[in-house]
């Protein structure tokens, strides 16, 4: 039997008969510059050069696909299938090797221990504003680390250009014809720590992306013994 999740709001995103302009001209930054700057972070925040990465939220998987071409064992996992099928697509064009989950971070379904990266970008910040506990996500993330793994989680920052976008469509009320979140929200760097502290990470290290331009907020750590 097929899993499935039924339409989440996240399907839209992916639909390429529903997709809006503003979608794809995001979809066109991230896989065109974005994703290379975010996969540079990762690497440099984590020191590794190779092992298993995982990705919640993996999206059109872009970012994935570019760790697979340097050779990491790849496991995307998303809420949407639209998604997944467009990360399949990607890989298929590519000829890379990568798996594909169904589900949902804050419930993850993968045993304990697993990664020596779990990382994303562009979801943690879908969730105060939804009145979900972001926290209860990290900490889920935190769960499949491998012990010395890694964690990074990159969101748009506030007073990013992104931002001063977003606060334009709002200010002429074109936000629900052409902004594609409803619950966005451009994350401070107190915000991002604290949203990891809560969920029990230590040495924590957070700051502005200057290789996105400034539009993100990355944070990662490490997984210790007594995150076990
Ligand atoms: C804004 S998109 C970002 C996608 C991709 N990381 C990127 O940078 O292009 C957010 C993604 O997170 C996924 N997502 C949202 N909530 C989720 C959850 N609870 N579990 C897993 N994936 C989730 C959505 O389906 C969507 O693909």
């Amino acid at each position: 039997m097929v899993k499935t999740m039924g339409e989440t709001k996240w399907d839209i995103l992916y639909d390429p008969k529903k997709k809006s302009l503003f979608s794809r001209i995001e979809e066109f930054a991230i896989n065109t510059y974005f994703s290379d700057a975010f996969v540079k972070a990762i690497l440099s925040a984590s020191k590794i050069k190779s092992g298993k990465i995982f990705e919640p939220g993996s999206g059109g998987g872009m970012a994935c696909a570019k760790f697979a071409q340097k050779g990491f064992e790849i496991i995307s996992m998303d809420l949407s299938e639209n998604a997944l099928k467009k990360g399949k697509e990607l890989f298929n064009f590519l000829s890379l090797d990568g798996k594909f989950t169904l589900g949902d971070l804050f419930n993850l379904p993968i045993k304990n221990n697993q990664f020596d990266v779990v990382f994303n970008q562009g979801v943690m910040e879908h969730f105060r504003l939804a009145k979900m506990d972001a926290p209860a996500g990290v900490k889920e993330m935190m769960r499949v680390l491998k012990k010395d793994g890694t964690l990074v989680i990159l969101v748009p920052a506030y007073f990013s250009p992104l931002y001063f976008i977003y606060k334009f469509f709002k200010f002429f009320n074109l936000l629900e014809k052409y902004w594609p979140y409803t619950d966005q929200d451009f994350l401070h760097k107190h915000e991002l720590y604290q949203m990891m502290h809560k969920a029990g990470c230590k040495n924590i290290t957070v700051r502005r992306l200057w290789s996105s331009f400034f539009f993100s907020m990355i944070g990662y750590c490490k997984k210790n013994d007594e995150d076990e």
